[in-house]
């Protein structure tokens, strides 16, 4: 069964690009995802088709007005059957993996993209189920975002991507990928770590295993806590500690 994913954005022709190669076109190719636009100006019932207004209260910018929003998201549930509505919002919570793995399992997905200085405040509190941000930071609109969900959600089906690939990614075992090496061996000087050629298929494993902890101890130590470490990860874990203490001792 494949997931729908329809967007409500007032600028369908940002997705023409994104969604027409690699990955993610192969997921709708392979029927995992089926991906529709839907524009909130076609909800609209005035003669100018009206879909910011100023704000209460004054303020600065325009607000995207609650009824074409509602209207679309109302459509496309009666089109689907149900439909999970996401708002994409720098307040929402923070996109990660395992929100991403959940959203994947959906049957029905619909996006609120964002635009102007944000969203009528009632599509938050009575139309979508969740408020999703992809980063601390602000950006134009929701559209960048949602294509952000899309792209990930598309790497979650086999076939798009080969299972054991993922399992070994960034935050799919909740903590970084490892180091990855190509030809050349020598580049500018620059060599690839000689285990990677040993052909001793446990002690690369290690080794990866091991720089892949190292690196998240070093960049994002609180995604290790959250991760299921294994004994062989705590081992390793803890000749790291030694190799550290041993480097600001000697
Ligand atoms: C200019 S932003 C509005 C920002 C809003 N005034 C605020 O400060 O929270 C316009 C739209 O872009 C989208 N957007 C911006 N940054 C985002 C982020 N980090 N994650 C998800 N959506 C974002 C949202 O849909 C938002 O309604």
């Amino acid at each position: 069964m494949s997931l729908y994913i329809d967007v409500v954005s007032l600028f369908p022709e940002a997705f023409i690009g994104p969604l027409n190669f690699s990955i993610v076109k192969r997921a709708q190719q392979l029927g995992y995802i089926v991906v529709n636009i839907f524009n909130p100006r076609d909800f609209t019932q005035d003669r100018y088709r009206k879909v910011d207004d100023y704000p209460y209260g004054g303020g600065r910018g325009m607000i995207l007005k609650p009824e074409p929003v509602f209207e679309s998201v109302e459509y496309i549930r009666k089109l689907r059957g149900e439909g999970t509505a996401i708002l994409l919002s720098p307040q929402g919570i923070p996109l990660s993996q395992s929100l991403v793995e959940d959203l994947s399992r959906k049957n029905s997905l619909i996006l609120i993209c964002g635009h102007y200085e944000g969203v009528d405040e009632r599509v938050a509190l009575h139309l979508a189920d969740l408020e999703v941000s992809i980063g601390d930071y602000v950006l134009s609109g929701g559209e960048v975002p949602a294509m952000v969900i899309i792209d990930a959600i598309s790497r979650m089906f086999p076939q798009v991507i080969d299972s054991e690939v993922i399992a070994e990614e960034s935050f799919y075992r909740g903590i970084f990928d490892y180091p990855h090496y190509t030809r050349p061996y020598d580049f500018r000087g620059y060599k690839v770590p000689d285990v990677l050629l040993s052909g001793d298929h446990k002690k690369i494993e290690l080794y990866r295993r091991k720089e892949a902890l190292k690196k998240t101890l070093n960049r994002r130590p609180e995604l290790l806590i959250r991760s299921n470490l294994t004994e062989l990860d705590m081992e390793l874990l803890q000749e790291i500690f030694e190799e550290i203490a041993k480097n600001k001792l000697g």
